[in-house]
């Protein structure tokens, strides 16, 4: 197959891991024989040190024109001090909204090596295996007005969302439970919060369509512990856009680590983008140790989600299994008796598995 995807490294460890990933795809096509064209663009920080605009028109007409889009991270101290509207997330958050991207899956799975990586008890992690439906294009993130008010000293962010937003999410979540153990977990506020007691009015009428999975509501509070407590008990959790960016980073630590996450951004049809769930880590970034495991594994989504390549998907998992079940990691990660290797040696590792795997053996067939 022939194929056109837009890279968008961004900033900090973006370009870092976006260089993993691109090899890892490269393999992929010459293995396969498929050709993969890849074209950058400016995204984020870059973008406003190079175009002015964290957010390009040339990025924008390029990324609807792709088949699929991958992105690294956006973000640095460098651009904290410009206003909202100006700052590199500005860049991400509009593009999503460009393209449409109302659905964030956001996978939580431990691989097997990583028991012990995670802080939590071994026994509490192994088998947990969720999947995140974030709301992606509206919320607090987007809701009119958000502002400054001098005159009164004070400032206000708007939670909104038309019924047909939370509609299309929840249809989002029951249509993807029906190919995972059919559990959806609405998260909300709604003790609290209109805006959740419609989303919960939705949930329940929308099920009436599903009558094969079976809904539960969690207040978010109490979410964010049982996440960690008993993450056994969730398959699919399906909530507002800020609730599901900070319960992602919180059951991130089943994995072991925040670089493990990839993620997708869709919509119903069209381009998708893939992107992992942390940020641009300037803590890090330059030293060539980033983990590239969840930008790797955003763009094998990538293949299994837009291009319909699920051997060429199940591939790229295998290799990332075998690699850590060999011990390799990098240091944010921990394995007993493992090798601590950086982000290149790390996915020459992989490219290695890639040439010698046979993918039928993965965990990704279970
Ligand atoms: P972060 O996700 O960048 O980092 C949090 C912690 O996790 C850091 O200690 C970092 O070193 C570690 N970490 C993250 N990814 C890693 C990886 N692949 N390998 C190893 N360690 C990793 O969050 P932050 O520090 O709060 O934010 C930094 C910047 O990134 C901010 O400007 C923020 O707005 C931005 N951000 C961007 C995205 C995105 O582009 N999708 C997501 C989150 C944050
Ligand atoms: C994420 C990030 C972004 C978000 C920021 C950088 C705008 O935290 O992708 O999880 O909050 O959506
Ligand atoms: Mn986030």
């Amino acid at each position: 197959m022939n194929k056109q995807i837009v890279i968008l490294p961004g900033d900090g460890i973006g370009k870092e891991i976006m260089d993993a990933a691109v090899r890892v795809l490269q393999a992929i096509a010459e293995n396969f024989n498929h050709q993969f064209t890849f074209s950058e663009h400016l995204i984020g920080g870059a973008a406003i040190d190079g175009e002015q605009s964290p957010l390009p028109e040339t990025t924008i007409h390029a990324c609807k024109k792709a088949d699929a889009v991958l992105l690294g991270a956006v973000g640095g101290e460098k651009w904290d001090a410009l206003p909202g509207d100006k700052r590199p997330e500005k860049g991400l958050l509009g593009i999503r909204k460009e393209l449409g991207l109302f659905a964030n899956l956001r996978p939580i799975k431990a691989f097997t090596p990583l028991l012990h990586a995670s802080p939590l008890k071994e026994e509490i992690v192994a088998g947990s295996n969720i999947l995140i439906v974030r709301e992606l294009t509206g919320g607090l993130y987007f809701g009119e007005p958000k502002k400054r008010i001098p005159e009164e000293n004070a400032v206000v962010d708007t939670l909104y969302y038309t019924r047909t937003e939370i509609e299309q999410i929840v249809d989002k979540a029951f249509q993807t439970a029906r190919t995972r153990k059919k559990r959806v977990t609405s998260v909300d506020k709604a003790n609290v919060l209109e805006s959740s007691r419609m989303w919960r009015e939705v949930v329940e009428e929308k099920s009436k369509q599903y009558p094969d999975i079976a809904v539960d509501h969690l207040l978010v509070d109490a979410a964010a512990m049982k996440l960690i407590t008993n993450p056994k008990q969730f398959d699919v959790i399906v909530t507002e856009n800020m609730f599901g960016d900070i319960l992602s980073d919180e059951a991130s630590v089943l994995t072991g680590s925040l670089g493990m996450l990839p993620s997708a951004s869709v919509r119903t049809d069209g381009v998708g983008l893939y992107e992992p769930v942390h940020g641009s880590a300037p803590d890090i970034a330059g030293k060539g140790i980033a983990n590239p495991l969840g930008m790797i594994l955003s763009a094998s989504s990538m293949l299994r989600q837009s291009f319909g390549m699920e051997q060429e998907a199940d591939e790229i998992e295998y290799a990332v299994e075998t690699t850590l079940e060999q011990g390799y990691h990098t240091p944010d990660l921990s394995i007993k008796n493992g090798t601590v290797v950086g982000t290149k040696q790390m996915t020459e590792i992989i490219l290695g598995n890639l040439a010698t795997n046979d993918a039928s053996q993965c965990i990704c067939n279970s």
